[in-house]
């Protein structure tokens, strides 16, 4: 009879990655995703720790599997990803299987035992050598480091995931190469702070480098990177950036907060002057640059005073997306050692509304210069009913347009007729199919 599972990915583009990791490695062993209403085998949660909400919502899911194990005595239930020591611990319990994701080679010896797998660290990672799943045909995940050294006083990843193993470039060129062979458009690149990456193998190959001769290969494709740090800008890569026509003109280049003196306590090791001098480089340089930010409200101890400066800094770089969290206690970091969670609730609501109406404000502005514009899109979606497609600009930005064909994996010239807040609507031009 044929095993099924089921993978439940909560996190952000790393997590997604890992989850087409172990659709691989469990179709080898043996197993076929689960068609909806089929009786089901292996549930796997893919956890995220970067919030308390993400993994309150796999606590709120363990009730279920004693129902499920009576309707399929068959029935097991994994939990990977990124989890934190003490809910690890947790987990253990209510578990079939809890395992590191960096053993996610061992994952079939995992399936064949009964017990609880015990947590053991390895320093090599076999990982990449994975050959996963792809979940979309065209707009691959290409991780090219796993976890992170930088321990900013909130964040739980160098927790859950380790220090920062970088992948090399022979093996990154490679699936890059065997992407673009099988039609893939959109490679991204994946670390936490993936403009940090290094060659294991080679001295002095830096992340530009890396791109330098990703952007060499053949073919007409898109090239995104996720998440840069920073500080990891200089003037080599920033006049990179100027010149490729491959390599994204977008960037997700996290700012935290608008206060040195959070800064610091966040352990970002930049100052906001800092930040500022790579954004206007960036923004002097590269053509048509759009970018987002992450921003964290209510970190331990934020005033009045501290928001209202990330509010003017975010008003003055006008992001046209930006991802805002309200900060959230991760066991075991510095900050919740150290500091106190001491922003109530409610400011924390306050100032998150604040800077999310100022951001639909920075989102409209900037999305509005791009009218009478004709762009080029990569279309990802076509909505059958109301005959649209969606798609992204070379710069990230999603647009609309009418099309009663499935344009999906084609680049196609649209014609910018309306700014929204968050998407531009466009006109397909008619010459183009
Ligand atoms: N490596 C990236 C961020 C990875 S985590 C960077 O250095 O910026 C993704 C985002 O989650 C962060 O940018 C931050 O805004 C948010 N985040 C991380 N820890 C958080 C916490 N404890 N509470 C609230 N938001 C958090
Ligand atoms: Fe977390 Fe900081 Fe590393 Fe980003 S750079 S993953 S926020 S520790
Ligand atoms: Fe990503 Fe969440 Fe882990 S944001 S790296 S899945 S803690």
């Amino acid at each position: 009879m044929i095993k099924t599972y089921n993978i439940i990915t909560f996190g952000c583009a790393m997590n997604r990655s890992d989850s087409e990791r172990i659709a691989a490695v469990l179709e080898v062993a043996g197993y076929k995703k689960a068609k909806q209403n089929q009786r089901l085998d292996l549930l796997v949660f893919n956890a995220c720790s970067v919030r308390q909400s993400a993994i309150d919502r796999i606590y709120g899911q363990m009730g279920k599997f004693a129902y499920l194990k009576k309707k399929n005595p068959k029935f097991k239930a994994i939990v990977t990803g990124c989890i934190l020591p003490k809910d690890k611990q947790k987990f253990f319990k209510g578990f079939d299987i809890v395992f590191n994701i960096k053993e996610l080679d061992k994952l079939i010896n995992f399936l064949f035992k009964e017990a609880p797998i015990k947590q053991s660290y390895q320093t090599g990672i076999k990982y990449f050598k994975i050959k996963p799943k792809y979940q979309n045909k065209f707009s691959a995940l290409v991780p090219i480091s796993f976890g992170c050294n930088r321990f900013c006083a909130y964040c739980a990843v160098p927790y859950t995931r380790g220090l920062e193993i970088n992948r090399s470039s022979k093996d990154i060129i490679k699936e890059t190469k065997d992407l673009i062979i099988d039609g893939y458009k959109e490679i991204n690149l994946l670390g936490q702070t993936v403009s940090s990456w290094k060659d294991p193998n080679k001295k002095n190959y830096k992340f530009v480098n890396l791109l330098k001769d990703i952007e060499k290969i053949p073919g007409k494709f898109w090239i995104r990177f996720h998440s840069p740090y920073v500080l990891d800008f200089n003037d080599e890569l920033i006049d990179f950036l100027s010149k490729t026509k491959k390599i994204n003109n977008y960037l997700n280049l996290p700012l935290q907060s608008g206060d040195d003196a959070i800064l610091k306590k966040m352990n970002r090791k930049y100052t906001v002057n800092q930040y500022l001098k790579v954004l206007n480089s960036l923004k002097k340089k590269v053509e048509d640059f759009n970018f987002s930010t992450d921003i964290i409200i209510g970190f331990c101890g934020e005033t009045k005073k501290q928001f209202q400066n990330t509010f003017k800094i975010f008003k003055k770089i006008s992001p046209t997306m930006a991802y805002i969290a309200k900060y959230s206690v991760r066991p075991g970091t510095v900050a919740q050692k150290i500091f106190k969670d001491n922003v109530l609730l409610k400011i924390k609501k306050q100032r998150h509304k604040q800077l999310t109406n100022l951001l639909r404000k920075t989102g409209k502005e900037n999305n509005q210069k791009e009218v009478d514009k004709i762009l080029e899109v990569l279309v990802d979606t076509w909505l059958s009913k109301e005959k649209e497609c969606l798609g992204k600009t070379r710069n990230f930005k999603t647009v609309r347009f009418k099309s009663n064909k499935d344009l999906c994996n084609k680049f196609v010239n649209v014609r910018i007729i309306k700014a929204r807040e968050f998407e531009l609507i466009g006109k397909l031009n008619e010459n183009d199919i």
